[in-house]
């Protein structure tokens, strides 16, 4: 028979297209733009050699037993996969593929973004240019922090951690620094860039933080009241990576105290984010709906790439981009 997979989602058009066409599987899919409900998901996945899954699907142990003893790869259209729990992958041997490189450059434009909107105050300038309170031209109107020259610092230096500083660079960076479990020799010297292990020397020479690192256990709640009294006054902060690396509670007390000057959040915890959460109301703190990767052709890139990992995980073949569990 013909391997089966599961594709809880429908894609975007080209990758939805070849997955249609490919006459050597069987295939069962959430065709809907909305995430494949729980119960749907654990009753679909019943005996299908392959998963293709988005990051709003939980692919835990419940999950993994469901499927079966057939399941041979699942297939994430992310880089990140905190939402597949990995030691039940290895234990069945389960392959994980992600989708790594090709939304590297989308990831790393949309921080800038953030970074550059953040520090100039979009939020509130956004608010005010629809309100006829601009009033005539004011020196103090709006003022916000200049980017060059600051001490900026990474944590997280993956590739989409060093995208970023490759940018920074633009910027003249006084110091660039990075936080991060490994030494990356080869990216210090090509970005000039210096690693500083220690979390509060690192955060207290810096005047903007980003953080671009794997949500895991070593790095759930890494910023929360106790870290973030190490920021530098009037420093930003900027996460584009998952929103459980910061205690979301914490940061508002952070930001409200002046602890921290403003932040910038492509990701929050939980997501949605709900509109009632305090975070919100504040004008230095800017929210975005998790759009790092959100260019068409990057989620085309994106699910083609997954497209490629599930038809290789379930014919047998080596994984064109997976993690090593
Ligand atoms: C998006 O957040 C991803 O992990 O690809
Ligand atoms: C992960 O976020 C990476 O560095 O690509």
């Amino acid at each position: 028979p013909k391997p089966r997979i599961l594709c809880t989602r429908l894609l975007t058009p080209l990758a939805q297209r070849r997955l249609e066409s490919e006459t050597r599987i069987s295939l069962v899919q959430w065709r809907s733009e909305a995430p494949m409900p729980r119960a749907e998901l654990l009753s679909q996945i019943q005996g299908v050699d392959g998963a293709l899954v988005l990051l709003t699907d939980k692919i835990d142990a419940e999950a993994v037993d469901a499927a079966g003893p057939g399941l041979k790869v699942v297939s994430t259209v992310s880089v990140g996969y905190d939402h597949v729990h990995t030691p039940t992958l290895a234990q069945r041997n389960i392959k994980l593929g992600i989708t790594p490189d090709v939304l590297t450059d989308a990831s790393a434009e949309l921080t800038l973004g953030l970074l550059l909107a953040t520090a100039r105050r979009f939020k509130e300038a956004m608010a005010i240019a629809k309100t006829d309170n601009w009033g005539a031209w004011n020196p103090f109107f709006l003022t916000g922090s200049l980017i060059r020259g600051k001490s900026m610092g990474i944590i997280g230096f993956g590739r989409i951690g060093q995208a970023v500083a490759e940018r920074l660079r633009a910027f003249h960076p006084s110091t660039l620094n990075y936080y991060s479990p490994s030494q990356k020799p080869d990216a210090e010297r090509s970005l000039g860039a210096t690693r500083i292990q220690d979390l509060p020397s690192f955060l207290s020479t810096t005047d903007i933080v980003i953080v671009t690192c794997k949500l895991t256990n070593d790095t759930r709640g890494l910023l929360n009241s106790e870290t973030m009294k190490h920021f530098k006054k009037d420093s930003i902060l900027i996460n584009t990576a998952r929103g459980g690396i910061i205690n979301h509670d914490d940061l508002y007390s952070a930001l409200v105290s002046g602890t921290i000057g403003a932040a910038g959040l492509d990701v929050t915890d939980p997501e949605p984010f709900p509109a009632a959460h305090p975070l919100h109301t504040l004008p230095n703190c800017l929210i975005l709906p998790h759009i790092g990767s959100a260019t068409m052709e990057t989620r085309e890139a994106m699910s083609d790439l997954a497209v490629s990992n599930v038809l290789a995980g379930v014919f047998g073949e080596e994984l064109p981009a997976s993690v090593k569990l």
